[in-house]
């Protein structure tokens, strides 16, 4: 047996007259790539060999060689000894000859009642449902560094702003936890494709089911999935999952790429709010008074291969007719580089969230930039009995006095504040401090310090559960 395969290496090859090119062998293979789906495409054939004895129609003592097989390929891969060959197509095939080579016929009976369809899919489903657990974990890391930040930063006062001009003051420990809201949304997300993407392809074989008496909600039990899938034509062929995953992905990269496109504002010398360690900087080979920020910015640049990935799969599957056709090879790479990026850029960013120091005099100086309390002032003269439109021509008047004066609201006299409205009294400086503005914002979802507070603490039940 084991010489029938080494004359000719194709598992499938009895069919054909003369062997592929070398060229075609080489196109064709997926090894060199798929043979990360190593451990679970092990997992699936014990799932499925404990299955096909329990039913009877492989013997127990044949599931014990296969298991024994299993053990022994795996503890070769582990050690880095397995040989991989590009003659043998796939990791499927890699390892069902190396199990057909350790225990005989054992290993030739595995493949009954499956197709190598049915197993890559399962394969893929089981590679992903790991990453997104993976995932889950370190959004969930991520989340409570920035959290830590948020708290250490409650009341620092940083300009907010719109149109990239200063809009009005809030804390950084509020900026924060903006970004801690996103990662919460992403790792929604996350959880939700992943109901999908647990269900059990093992039992559509080819495409059209098995004549074996199987039982697939045993093989879906042991593998830990929730359900099967239920249309076999459905389940060998549909990569949506995947592609599901990749736009929880892409969205997750696009909030990473946000805050990456901040962190580069902040730490150039120009706006100068923070710093991050420089650990994750780089200086330049010309400059010598650089400090490059090349991690936020690779970030933002990996950002568009993950889109790209996502694009390429929708792609890959928009053309397809029912069921499995060879193009579903191609989701491997995209899937595999979307799954390294987001779990290298989620661990990068979680150490640096740690690292970043603020500048508290920095954003404080900018804050007073910008006329930021001008919609405290109107809400002010609102509160004193002036209809809101009113009180916005108002300020508008006295933020252009202010722009010719060369001064803020706050360093004008209180007569000068007068001449705009005789409703101005003393107590306006209270408002038009930058502490005032931003206590005043204080519901939920509000950025005074208080608020932010809260929501720590809220973030924090949500992340203990
Ligand atoms: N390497 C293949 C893939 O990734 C496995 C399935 C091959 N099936 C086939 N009928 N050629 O999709």
């Amino acid at each position: 047996m084991t010489e029938q395969f080494s004359k000719k290496a194709e598992a499938w090859s009895a069919r054909f007259s003369e062997p592929v090119s070398d060229l075609v062998k080489r196109y064709t293979a997926s090894v060199f790539f798929d043979k990360r789906l190593a451990q679970y495409d092990i997992q699936g054939s014990l799932a499925h060999a404990e299955m096909l004895a329990a039913q009877g129609i492989i013997s127990e003592h044949d599931r014990a060689e296969i298991e024994r097989g299993m053990t022994q390929i795996r503890s070769e891969i582990d050690a880095g000894s397995f040989e991989w060959l590009l003659d043998l197509e796939d990791v499927h095939l890699n390892i069902e000859k190396r199990l057909t080579e350790l225990v005989g016929d054992a290993g030739k009976r595995l493949h009954t009642g499956r197709s190598r369809n049915d197993q890559v899919a399962t394969d893929i489903r089981l590679y992903v449902r790991a990453a997104i657990d993976d995932i889950l974990a370190l959004l969930n890391g991520l989340r409570g560094a920035l959290t830590d930040l948020a708290e250490r930063h409650a009341d620092t006062i940083m300009p907010g702003f719109t149109h990239l001009q200063v809009a009005q003051p809030i804390t950084f420990g509020h900026h924060m936890l903006a970004y801690v809201e996103m990662f919460g949304r992403d790792a929604e997300r996350m959880q939700d494709a992943r109901r999908r993407v647990n269900r059990l392809p093992l039992g559509a074989a080819a495409l059209a089911g098995t004549t074996f008496p199987i039982d697939r909600l045993r093989v879906a039990k042991t593998l830990g999935f929730d359900d099967v899938c239920h249309n076999s034509l459905d389940a060998v062929s549909d990569r949506d999952f995947a592609i599901e995953f990749t736009a929880a992905a892409s969205i997750l990269m696009m909030h990473v790429s946000r805050f990456s496109e901040e962190l580069v504002m902040w730490i150039s010398p120009r706006i100068g709010f923070i710093d991050i360690a420089d650990r994750f900087c780089t200086g330049s080979s010309i400059m010598p008074q650089k400090k490059n920020p090349d991690v936020p910015e690779l970030a933002r640049g990996k950002t568009g291969r993950v889109y790209g990935h996502l694009t390429g799969l929708l792609t890959l599957m928009k053309g397809q007719p029912l069921a499995y056709n060879k193009d579903n090879q191609e989701d491997k790479e995209p899937l595999f580089d979307t799954i390294d990026t987001v779990l290298d850029t989620l661990r990068i960013f979680t150490d640096m969230a740690s690292g970043i120091t603020v500048k508290a005099e920095n954003m404080r100086s900018a804050a007073l930039q910008g006329y930021a309390t001008a919609t405290d002032l109107a809400d002010y003269l609102v509160k004193k009995g002036l209809p809101f439109r009113d009180a916005h021509e108002a300020v508008a008047h006295a933020v252009r006095a202010c722009d010719q004066a060369g001064c803020d609201l706050s360093e004008m006299s209180l007569e000068t504040l007068q001449g705009f409205s005789p409703l101005i009294e003393q107590d306006v400086f209270e408002v038009l401090t930058l502490e005032g503005s931003v206590a005043a914002r204080d519901h939920v979802g509000g950025t005074a310090p208080n608020q932010v507070r809260a929501a720590i603490v809220r973030v924090r039940q949500q992340l203990a559960e």
